[in-house]
């Protein structure tokens, strides 16, 4: 995975009725390394990293590229979206597209935040990258982030097998003027 390299970062404050999609600042330091380091949040990731390796290893400003955004709810983190480039990508439908990753505390499930702010930052990306498909890669059983990628517009690509368990590839065509 890329940044999204050459475009205008960090764009105003993104707000919704409820959030604000920023880049991330200082302060979100302790909510970036409670993300990480939580086993529910990674629950279908593959595993949280390690509390005392995060503390050591995150910068003062933690995730600060083109693409990450901080959500924001009440002047706090409660989660975070990550817009990058699939250069890596091992299916070939998905390679060097915009790639859309989301992860939210989890005392913030279940309110409709990740659906608010999603929706919000592929929006921006609309306009900053206009005419480009997003892809999302999430594990199959990861029943809330299916939901979420449905309710985003995101449909099915393709199935496959890789790091233990089956993923699901789905893509979302942009909105044009046409609709
Ligand atoms: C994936 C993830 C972001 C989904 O979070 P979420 O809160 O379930 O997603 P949404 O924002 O769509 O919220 C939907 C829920 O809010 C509820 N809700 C409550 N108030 C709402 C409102 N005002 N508007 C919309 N939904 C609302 C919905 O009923 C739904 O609840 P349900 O799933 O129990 O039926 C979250 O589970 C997460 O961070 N998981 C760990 C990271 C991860 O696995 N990421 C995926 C790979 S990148």
């Amino acid at each position: 995975m890329e940044d999204l390299g050459d475009i205008t970062w960090p764009p105003e404050p993104i707000r919704t009725e409820r959030l604000v999609l920023r880049a991330p600042e200082a302060r979100d330091r302790t909510a970036f390394i409670d993300l990480l380091a939580s086993a529910e949040v990674h629950a279908y990731l593959g595993g949280p990293r390690a509390r005392d390796e995060l503390e050591r290893g995150t910068p003062a400003v933690p995730e600060a590229w083109p693409g990450s955004f901080v959500v924001d709810r009440d002047g706090s983190m409660i989660g975070q979206i990550l817009l990058r480039r699939a250069t890596g990508h091992r299916r070939p439908a998905a390679t060097g597209k915009a790639d859309l990753g989301y992860l939210f505390l989890p005392g913030a499930w279940g309110h409709g935040y990740a659906a608010e702010a999603c929706a919000a930052a592929l929006s921006w990306f609309d306009g900053a990258v206009p005419g480009e498909p997003v892809v999302l890669t999430t594990q199959s059983a990861n029943g809330r982030s299916m939901r979420l990628a449905a309710k985003l517009g995101f449909t099915e690509v393709e199935r496959f097998e890789a790091w233990g368990a089956e993923q699901w590839l789905g893509m979302r065509t942009p909105v044009t003027a046409a609709g």
